[in-house]
């Protein structure tokens, strides 16, 4: 295969660390750029130049950022301050690219993007996601599930109370640890594929509170049960423990898009990406529970 030069944004966020990481890890003659906002963080990153990539940064100093590329991996950016910037960043970021000559854009997307998402941050991604259709490059969406890292923010509270709190009814939720998310999007980025796919990125199986709460009461040895209330008072449960209101319901979304059957969705892509299958959810909630 030809050498060429492939560029990751976000490069200072923990997903595009890890995926420059990877990429190193492989090996290869390809040439890797770390993207940032701030250049200066990605001092520790080694075998990757760092090139400063701000989507907000005027249109000629953003297509400057992506000259020379040959694929791009486009990291969704963390901008949940305004609904719909987060898809101006990104969209901008995509006609960069373009005009640049960039041939083939990944993106971190969002399970099962859908206009009739529950989760309204899923929107940003379902624009995006338009945008590269209609861009005419060749693509590659990976659409993430929930990072079990999420989780694990509830799996200490759940076990000490013994109750796990969601909202998600008989919703099954296919977690995905944001390390198997870098190794699918290193794995993707390295690879020749230059056509147009949408890939479901997930963890091995999906699974309900029910069978949540019955793996954290086999692994820590303490009754855990599953409980699931209406999403105000789930809402409220968090806001009440300390949550800005803000994310609590962007929380509560995630539960009602479980209970819509948005995020259970098995696929895998993550094994036929990297080689290696993705981590099961119990490897992941022991591993929590033993620190
Ligand atoms: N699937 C899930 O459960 C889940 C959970 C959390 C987040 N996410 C999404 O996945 C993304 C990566 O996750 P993460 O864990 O790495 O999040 P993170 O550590 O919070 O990183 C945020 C990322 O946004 C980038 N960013 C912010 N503003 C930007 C701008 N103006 N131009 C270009 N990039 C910008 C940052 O890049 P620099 O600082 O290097 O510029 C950084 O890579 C998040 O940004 C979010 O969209 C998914």
């Amino acid at each position: 295969m030809a050498k060429r030069t492939l560029l990751v944004t976000g490069a200072s966020g923990q997903l595009g660390a890890e995926v420059l990481r990877r990429l190193v890890a492989l090996g290869g003659d390809d040439e890797l750029i770390a993207g940032s906002r701030d250049p200066n963080k990605l001092a520790g990153l080694e075998g990757v130049t760092a090139r400063r990539v701000d989507f907000d940064d005027d249109e000629a100093t953003l297509q400057a950022a992506f000259e020379g590329v040959d694929r791009a991996l486009i990291i969704s950016t963390d901008a949940l301050d305004r609904p719909g910037r987060r898809a101006e960043q990104q969209l901008r970021a995509i006609q960069a690219a373009k005009a640049a000559g960039v041939k083939h854009v990944l993106y971190t997307s969002l399970a099962k993007a859908a206009e009739d998402t529950a989760i309204p941050i899923g929107l940003d991604h379902v624009r995006t996601e338009q945008a590269l259709v209609g861009s005419g490059l060749g693509y590659t969406v990976l659409r993430n599930n929930l990072y079990a890292e999420v989780l694990l923010g509830s799996v200490g509270h759940a076990v000490s109370s013994g109750k796990l709190v969601t909202a998600r009814g008989d919703g099954a939720i296919a977690y995905v640890t944001r390390s198997d998310c870098a190794r699918a999007a290193a794995a993707a980025l390295a690879s020749d594929f230059d056509g147009q796919r949408v890939l479901e990125i997930s963890g091995p199986e999906a699974l309900t509170g029910d069978q949540l709460a019955a793996l954290l009461s086999e692994l820590s040895g303490r009754p855990v049960t599953h409980l699931s209330v209406p999403v105000d008072g789930f809402v409220q449960g968090l806001v009440a423990a300390g949550m800005p209101e803000v994310f609590a319901k962007l929380f509560a979304s995630f539960e009602v898009g479980a209970a819509r059957g948005e995020l259970g969705e098995v696929s895998d892509a993550v094994q036929a990406l990297s080689g290696a299958p993705a981590t099961p959810i119990r490897a992941t909630l022991a591993a929590a529970l033993k620190a």
